[in-house]
């Protein structure tokens, strides 16, 4: 029996599988692996887990370049193996979602070659406009079978399916009902802003202010992306996902600002919000993009594999108090493992993996620092492994006041919040909202110490502190309180 709505408040745990757990000591995370490290997401308090691509790929863009839409890299296991995984996370009472990646195929999947009309092609000899690839060069290539230009909105090892050929739309919404069968709950659904562009192919007319949301590249953002992306007719494409889903749940990765999300959410249940994401830490842009949000069904994310992580976004001081923050919003949040132990940014693989410099957010998870590699394997991960200050899942199981803790803490404490949410004033630099008739959160974004908003008790304070909500809060410092003592 369907269960209506159970993402509404969910709390779902982001996978990346070449990084999480190594089960057969090739360096290389893997479905097995996972599903030994199941218990650690059944007790963080999650509702669900995000496994980045799996299928089988070349791995031009961490597995965004995919092969073969219905099968497992052997990378990370087989078929099989997935569902002893769905399986094992179904009898935890986690729900599953996989990553849809449909506005690109690898070059290498054999579409590319049998199905041409699939694709986007240029008109003449050389690229069809000035479009540009999100991360640097033209977004169009030369094909290397000699038929002509295709269109890339990413690495040329990555060519754009054209969602206008009902073919593409019929063969995606396949690939969901493929893994709905399979007992998947829900999809992630990879750039869905790009998936239709301008049919008359214009070019992007030059930018003349910054690009509403940080961009990977400068020549990418030299450009206003009103053609190349984000056409105005995206309902046929996300009504052909939606078909392919049924009622499992979709949340989009659509990179764009809040105030545009509106035709997306007419068929996903949500869409990350990255406006709250990317917002400087500070009183004006963080309550800026909360209130950008109130009425819409955005999820809020505290990192994933494309940006720097969350202490490096904020600053250290200010992790705890951010994780408090999109841990007590209402509507769902994603945490990408490795935030419930405050890791932050690693190094690059030698040589880097990714070309765009992503390998820092992708690396190992941590689980018992005095553990070869951090107990992600015994081997040479294909990224270097690196701890947080605070130690890996094991040391702050055992502490107490450990970021672990404040995670599963207000986990657990989300599900007491009542409904909305209701911006209060504050002191300057202070954010303070209501949930429902019972509870206030109070969170200092300023360095310097503040006066904390009147309150009753301390339900869970950043760094532990409990009994009567304090007067004043220093510079990272938060709690959630009962309104009245
Ligand atoms: C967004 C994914 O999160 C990112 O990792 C990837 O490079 C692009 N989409 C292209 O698929």
């Amino acid at each position: 029996m369907s269960e209506p709505e159970w993402w509404r408040d969910a709390v779902v745990y982001q996978i990346y599988p070449r990084s999480f757990q190594d089960s057969d000591g090739d360096g290389t995370g893997d479905l097995q692996g996972i599903r030994s490290r199941l218990d650690h997401i059944v007790t963080l308090g999650a509702d669900a887990l995000w496994l980045s691509p799996i299928y089988p790929s070349p791995m031009a863009d961490g597995g965004y370049d995919v092969a073969d839409y219905a099968g497992v890299d052997p990378m990370f296991g087989d078929l099989a193996q997935f569902d002893l995984l769905v399986g094992a996370a179904h009898a935890r009472g986690l729900k599953v979602l996989m990553d849809i990646v449909p506005c690109h195929t690898s070059i290498e999947h054999p579409w590319f070659t049998e199905r041409p009309d699939w694709y986007v092609w240029s008109d003449r000899d050389g690229p069809r406009n000035n479009w540009r690839a999100t991360f640097g060069g033209p977004a169009w290539s030369r094909d290397p079978h000699g038929r002509g230009w295709y269109l890339h909105s990413f690495y040329p090892e990555q060519p754009d399916l054209n969602w206008r050929n009902p073919e593409v739309r019929e063969a995606m919404a396949g690939v969901l009902r493929f893994w709905r069968e399979r007992g998947v709950d829900g999809f992630r659904l990879d750039a869905i802003d790009r998936l239709l562009k301008d049919p008359e192919m214009r070019d992007d007319p030059v930018a003349t202010v910054p690009p509403p949301l940080p961009e990977a590249n400068e020549e990418y953002a030299g450009l206003q992306h009103v053609h190349s992306r984000n056409a105005p007719d995206i309902g046929i494409a996300l009504a052909a996902l939606r078909e392919g889903a049924g009622d499992a749940f979709l949340v989009g990765e659509v990179y764009l600002p809040s105030a545009e999300l509106a035709p997306y959410l007419e068929h996903l249940e949500v869409a990350f919000s990255f406006e709250l994401f990317h917002a400087s830490w500070d009183a004006t842009a963080v309550p800026a993009a909360v209130a950008a949000a109130v009425g819409l069904d955005v999820a809020w994310v505290l990192s994933n594999h494309d940006f720097p992580r969350l202490p490096d976004r904020v600053g250290e001081v200010n992790a705890r108090a951010a994780a408090m923050l999109a841990l007590t919003l209402p509507g769902p949040v994603f945490v990408y493992q490795g935030d419930e132990i405050a890791m932050a940014g690693g190094a690059d693989g030698t040589p880097p993996d990714d070309r765009a410099g992503r390998d820092p957010f992708r690396t190992p998870m941590c689980w018992d620092a005095d553990a070869p590699h951090g107990g992600f394997s015994d081997a040479t991960p294909w990224l270097p492994a690196a701890c947080p200050p605070g130690g890996g899942v094991a040391q702050q199981d055992a502490e107490p006041t450990s970021a672990l803790h404040l995670y599963r803490d207000l986990v657990a404490l989300r599900r007491s919040l009542g409904p909305g949410l209701e911006l209060v004033d504050a002191a300057d630099g202070v954010i303070a909202f209501r949930r429902g008739d019972d509870h206030l959160v109070a969170l200092n974004l300023s360095s310097e110490e503040r006066p904390a908003p009147a309150a009753g008790a301390v339900v869970r304070h950043t760094h532990g502190a409990t009994g009567q909500a304090p007067q004043t809060l220093s510079g990272g410092e938060g709690f959630v309180a009962t309104l009245r003592g």
